[in-house]
């Protein structure tokens, strides 16, 4: 009775936790997201996450925040408060070629991505 359970508790822990996974495609420098389970609005914003910010550094370094909770270079917190102003600082970063609507897009996903991953 106590293995049984168990085991449906480990099962339990195992689909909550496949739930509240990304579906990242590579890694590294090509590391990028599925999108194809993202619902339509978040599709949109995954293209312009993958043409805008990959200008100066790969999607990996946002993915990796989203996934751990905290922006790999500061060392901060990466959180549903903290979203809109790393959208806003990589648009002011010089030559960023981002508009306001780029980053508004952006910061939605990266809200949504962070729901995903179970934040
Ligand atoms: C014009 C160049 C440029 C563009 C475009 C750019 N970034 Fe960055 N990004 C940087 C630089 C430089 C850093 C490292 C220094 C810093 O955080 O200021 C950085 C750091 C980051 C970090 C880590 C921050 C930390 O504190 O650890 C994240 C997350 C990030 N960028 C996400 C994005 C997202 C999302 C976009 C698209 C909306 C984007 N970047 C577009 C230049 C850029």
């Amino acid at each position: 009775m106590k293995k049984l359970l168990i085991a449906m508790l480990l099962v339990a822990t195992a689909a909550t936790a496949a739930q509240a996974a990304l579906k990242v495609v590579g890694k590294g420098e090509a590391m990028r997201l599925d999108p194809s389970s993202f619902p339509p609005a978040m599709k949109a914003n995954y293209e312009i996450f993958r043409v805008k910010c990959v200008k100066c550094h790969s999607l990996e370094r946002t993915i990796v925040a989203i996934q751990t909770g905290i922006a790999p270079i500061s060392d901060q917190p990466f959180d549903h408060n903290a979203t809109k102003a790393y959208g806003l600082k990589m648009l002011r970063k010089p030559g960023s070629a981002m508009t306001k609507a780029d980053v508004k897009a952006t910061v939605e996903l990266m809200d949504f991505l962070l729901t995903q991953a179970g934040r």
